[in-house]
């Protein structure tokens, strides 16, 4: 017999893949930071001046930290670092004006596999590589965004880490930056607090109640070590996820099933409460990008709400545009309800464009008719680039980078392939900036000019 025949043959099994892949997730812990390398003509272009200008200014300017040298070419190159300096320098702001909000944009299809995170990570990448401040929401309990930016979910982050407090209202309706952010202070207290909750319930269980000091640490560890963390790149926050987070989905489905009120918009409100937290987070990033689970529910609902822009990755496989048509039916059952509890009462709607994701080089017959019929169903609503079956994708996710994090640094990977998938992500990035959100901050400047 080949399965597993009883509970503690499973759990051996389990345990020695849970602990395998953790060690397995360490591997790339302390190789040195690789980050995007911009050439002298590429730095020129972001700044807007000459090639020549960038050599004048680093010799007028002393104090900026020198450029780099490629050690296999000498050619000069800068970094994100250089590039800041140089847009505080130039007074060069990429993003949004300081009165207006930023964008908020949910990578989300119920349907499994479909890149959600991989577009997450490696467009959030590609807007902090241009100067835009992003901070990326975990939302899926597998927390692979969360991996992928450098932290180990159920490791280091526990539930009270991630943003199930604010979801859940833990924390109360008003919602205050500074206690989001995380702070080593408060994860200092936390570390101490789980190791005497951890050592209390290690020792000798004699049946009497924790001493208090244990129920004081216990209540430090659900407070959390706030959940808005740094991460390797100086324009990305994030939000981490882990297993924890799953059971955010159930609180919010109790609060609404018992809200103990006739009102239908409080009664709604646990639908709402990711848009709430974004709607603070839009004062202080340029772009709030979410990366959803691969399931609907209440945590769904609340992506959807609280996005301005809805990226609704889609495959050409026949089942994944069958699930897209199911996830289209979804979306209008709930749009209708909450237009008719709302009475219209002015709920915004996010903006919906369609990603093509997964087609290979060598398009199949087959791929392409998928690729018709999605356009045809989608309209202008489909974004023209499409999120392309990469091996660079591929080789750069195991070393837990995006392509333009290893490109073009001298090491062993196929350069040309990585180079290619950077490529790609630049190009949709920059598509989805001119559709979805350089027109919207120019609005919002227009209207300020003319009032
Ligand atoms: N451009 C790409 N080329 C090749 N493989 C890719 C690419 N992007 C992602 N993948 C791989 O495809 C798989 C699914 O991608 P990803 O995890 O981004 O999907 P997802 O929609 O987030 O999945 P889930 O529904 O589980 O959250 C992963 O193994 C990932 O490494
Ligand atoms: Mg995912």
């Amino acid at each position: 017999m080949n399965s597993t025949e009883n509970v503690d043959e499973l759990l051996d099994v389990l345990k020695v893949f849970s602990s395998g892949v953790a060690t397995y997730s360490d591997i790339d812990r302390d190789k040195p930071r690789a980050c995007r390398r911009y050439s002298i003509t590429e730095l020129a272009t972001m700044c807007n001046v000459f090639r020549r200008n960038i050599y004048e200014i680093y010799e007028r300017h002393p104090e900026l930290t020198p450029l780099e040298v490629a050690p296999h070419n000498k050619r000069s190159y800068g970094t994100i670092q250089h590039l800041t300096e140089l847009y505080a320098l130039l007074n060069i702001h990429p993003g949004r004006g300081d009165t207006e909000l930023g964008r908020a944009i949910s990578v989300y299809t119920p349907k499994g596999g479909s890149y959600k995170t991989s577009t997450t990570f490696n467009l959030a990448i590609e807007f902090a590589n241009r100067g835009l401040k992003t901070c990326v929401i975990d939302i899926d309990p597998q927390a692979t965004a969360t991996l992928m930016l450098g932290y180990t979910p159920n490791e280091e982050i526990q539930r009270a880490d991630t943003i199930f407090n604010w979801l859940t209202g833990q924390h109360g309706a008003r919602i205050d930056i500074n206690q989001m952010r995380w702070t080593q202070e408060r994860q200092d207290d936390v570390d101490r607090a789980r190791a005497q909750v951890k050592e209390w319930e290690n020792g000798p269980d004699d049946g009497s109640d924790a001493p208090e000091h244990v129920f004081k640490a216990s209540e430090t560890d659900l407070k959390g070590t706030g959940c808005i963390r740094p991460t390797r790149h100086p324009n990305i926050d994030l939000i981490p996820s882990c297993l924890g987070l799953d059971f955010a989905g159930m609180v919010l489905s109790f609060q609404i099933h018992g809200a103990d009120t006739e009102d239908p918009l409080t009664k709604l409100d646990a639908f709402f409460r990711l848009r709430n937290i974004v709607g603070l987070l839009k004062q202080h990033y340029d772009i709030v990008l979410i990366d959803g689970q691969p399931s609907f529910g209440t945590m769904g609902v609340n992506l959807v709400y609280a996005a301005d822009t809805l990226i609704v990755p889609v495959a050409t496989e026949v089942a994944d545009i069958h699930a897209t048509q199911a996830f289209s039916q979804l979306l209008i059952d709930n749009i209708e309800m909450v237009e008719e509890f709302s009475g219209g009462t002015g709920v915004e709607h996010p903006s919906l464009r369609f990603l093509v994701t997964k087609l290979s080089d060598k398009q199949t017959i087959e791929e392409q008719r998928s690729l018709k019929l999605i356009k045809s169903f989608a309209g202008d609503r489909c974004l023209d680039k499409i999120h392309k079956r990469a091996t660079g994708t591929t080789k750069a996710a195991s070393l837990y980078r995006s392509p333009s994090e290893i490109y073009p640094a001298g090491n062993d990977l196929n350069k040309r392939v990585v180079e290619k998938a950077a490529e790609m992500y630049s190009e949709i990035a920059q598509e989805i900036l001119e559709k979805e959100v350089y027109p919207h901050w120019a609005k919002f400047r227009n209207e300020q000019e003319s009032a």
